[in-house]
């Protein structure tokens, strides 16, 4: 039996020895009573009883262990011109004063507090200081528009906001403030302080009473120590699409997340206390959560915070630089990137001009991988390039080659096997499984390892129902694929109105409910369609209510920026166009699908339960203005 192999079969069958022994690489102040706790199911906990702190054992423990003086996060930022190393000594010293800053202002433990901020190591500081204190944080994805915000705030209830007062996105100077301001008057909740880092690129303009700036009261602050939690208390929540307008709050507890990604970082990315890692990502995604801040952190790693873009700041050759000049050893990003490097430096030009000798793996993840992209960056890189598959819900990788364990051959579009601790299987709608090779739904066998989504944040009803009720005795990830006859998983997309925009998880159904308002709009369908650069991109199809005749570029351009303005910019509606009638089946449920694979130009057959055939034709017509089907 391969070491692998020995592995992931100890951890199926005695996942309590497995992850107490994993559990041994953090530091507890209460061992637990029980490790895995199924005493609610299908609710289990992990480390039940245990007593720790997530930001003593990222932070503090490396300074009591002698990483005093390593440099625990560097901060580059081609965008404002920038590069700032913070060891872990000084870290400890920011994030405690941070939580003393927050304590003064009445945060305290199982507090929530939202962190709206762009790609500045504040941020992690942020984050570090909620922990630290047993406070709850919520990191919302600076991409999004105020409602968003505003959804998230009534949601999650935060005594504080910590923001920024600006971010530079590429070339384009955003101004944080008046988002934060607008959120905050379309929610019901009003959180009564905001912590706001005055950037030099803007400066934002802060209310009387309610707005702190970061630099008056945070360097001031009394340092505070860290407040014991139970393994089973909230960490963080980060909302996440689902499939309509309410996004779902992950929930993510602190003692089995630390084990969890503690244990994933050397075993999955072989990465070593000391080692430089580096996810290209935002703080905003469950990525940046566990691989720019919490596992790089746990593990006395350095991380690398870079805010920047992969593409024209200010060159394609951005990612070598900062492979070679912070000598990177292991870089994490989404393909979408890689597609972005390959447009515009094909020939891998740019690559030339930096020695990247010390890089050893690429791995990638977000959305799909796909094959011209996998042999481009091989080629190119001429060292192992890692697909591998998760979800925000699941917050570390389900299946991918596990570079610390053992090394498998690659098979492009696969992201190659179940890690460690989750069960993976196929199953057809009934719940049975299906034989190798074929496609079906892919579900994890209860229980899920530590570190997943424990429950959804006050809705466990919905937790149940959109993860455990469809699949009895399983977690339901709503992505399909198949398992071939080699073990390897074959992860093919997702099977509701989750789309993913250059590695961006977006709602359809979301885009739908807003289209749905506009004014001339009886009914609507948005879907995704292929993409070359972001993988998707979403398009609309409207109908008028009876009577409203428009022009459809006019009613496009108003579609686009109700997109704009209610999600963000990051959703990129760019297309709409009108038709008479959108086909459905006969009990009434639109052909989404259908409309998909015929955008795509897919092959694709005409359901039998479709009410009326005919209307494909107008359909086919109206995706050919839009540049599909063709
Ligand atoms: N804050 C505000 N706006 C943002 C934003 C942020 N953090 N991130 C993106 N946007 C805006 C962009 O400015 C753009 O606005 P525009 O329509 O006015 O030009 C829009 O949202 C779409 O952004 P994006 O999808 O990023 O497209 P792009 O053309 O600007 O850049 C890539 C293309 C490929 C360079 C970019 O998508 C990229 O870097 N992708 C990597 C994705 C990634 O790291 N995902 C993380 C998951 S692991
Ligand atoms: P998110 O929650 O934003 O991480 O998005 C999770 C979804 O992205 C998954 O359910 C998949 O549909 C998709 N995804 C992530 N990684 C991969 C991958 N390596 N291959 C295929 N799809 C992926």
């Amino acid at each position: 039996m391969g070491k692998y192999d020995e592995i992931f079969k100890r951890s199926i069958h005695d996942p309590e020895g497995f992850w107490s022994e994993a559990a041994e690489n953090i530091d507890w102040y209460k061992k637990w009573d029980k490790v895995l706790d199924d005493s609610n199911k299908p609710f289990y906990r992990w480390f039940s009883g245990g007593e720790m702190n997530t930001c003593y054992n990222a932070v503090d423990r490396h300074v009591r262990d002698g990483r005093g003086e390593q440099t625990a996060i560097i901060y580059d930022s081609p965008v404002t011109d920038q590069i700032q190393k913070i060891s872990y000594k000084e870290l400890l010293s920011h994030v405690s004063k941070c939580a003393g800053a927050l304590k003064s202002l009445g945060v305290s433990k199982g507090d929530t507090v939202i962190i709206y901020m762009p790609m500045v190591p504040q941020a992690a500081v942020a984050m570090l200081a909620c922990a630290r204190l047993g406070a709850v944080h919520s990191v919302v994805f600076g991409g999004f528009a105020p409602h968003e915000l505003a959804i998230r705030i009534d949601d999650s209830k935060p005594k504080v906001i910590i923001t920024a007062s600006g971010a530079i996105e590429g070339k384009k100077l955003l101004e944080y403030m008046p988002m934060v301001n607008k959120a905050i008057e379309l929610a019901d909740h009003k959180p009564g302080n905001c912590l706001v880092l005055q950037r030099s690129i803007v400066k934002a303009e802060l209310m009387e009473g309610r707005d702190h700036d970061w630099d008056d009261i945070v360097p001031a602050a009394e340092p505070v120590d860290c407040e014991p939690v139970q393994a089973t208390d909230p960490l963080y929540i980060l909302y996440t699409s689902g499939t309509t307008g309410k996004p779902k709050g992950i929930v993510r507890d602190n003692g089995g997340h630390a084990v969890a990604l503690r244990w994933s970082l050397e075993n999955i990315y072989d990465v070593k206390p000391g080692d430089v890692f580096w996810s290209a990502s935002d703080v905003g995604w469950v990525v940046g959560h566990s691989y720019i801040v919490y596992a790089p952190l746990l593990t006395g790693c350095t991380t690398v915070f870079f805010e920047g873009k992969p593409v024209g700041t200010p060159d394609p050759g951005a990612f070598w630089r900062v492979i070679s000049e912070h000598d990177v050893k292991v870089l994490f990003t989404a393909p979408t990137a890689f597609r972005a490097i390959k447009r515009d430096d094909p020939d891998g030009e740019y690559l030339k001009k930096y020695d990247i000798s010390g890089f050893k793996y690429l791995f990638l993840a977000g959305e799909r991988l796909d094959p011209d992209t996998y042999h481009w960056a091989c080629k190119l890189l001429d060292r192992p390039v890692i697909d591998h598959w998760w979800q925000t819900e699941t917050g570390w990788p389900i299946t991918a080659n596990p570079m610390g364990i053992e090394k498998f051959p690659i098979k492009p579009g696969s992201s190659t096997k179940p890690v460690p601790g989750f069960d993976v299987q196929i199953l057809d709608a009934d719940g049975k499984q299906v034989e190798a090779g074929k496609e079906g739904l892919v579900a994890v066998k209860l229980p899920l390892p530590p570190g997943t989504l424990p429950t959804l944040w006050q809705a466990e009803q919905r937790f149940l129902e959109a993860y455990i009720n469809v699949l009895p005795g399983y977690y339901f990830t709503s992505d399909g694929g198949y398992i071939d006859e080699d073990g390897y998983v074959f992860v093919m997309g997702r099977v509701d109105d989750v789309i993913n925009v250059a590695g961006h998880r977006l709602s359809t159904g979301e885009m739908e409910e807003i289209v749905a308002t506009h004014k001339d709009v009886a009914e609507c369908a948005v879907f995704g369609v292929e993409d070359e650069l972001k993988g998707q991109l979403p398009v609309g199809l409207v109908v008028l209510k009876t009577g409203i005749e428009r022009k459809e570029d006019e009613l496009k351009q108003e579609i686009v920026k109700m997109i704009r303005e209610e999600i963000g910019a990051i959703a990129s509606l760019k297309q709409a166009a009108i038709v008479q009638r959108l086909p459905k089946t006969r009990s009434g449920k639109i052909l989404r699908g259908t409309m998909r694979k015929m955008a795509d130009s897919q092959k694709y057959s005409i359901p039998s339960t479709i009410d009326d055939p005919a209307i494909l034709d107008e359909i086919k017509e109206a995706l050919n203005r839009m540049g599909y089907a063709q």
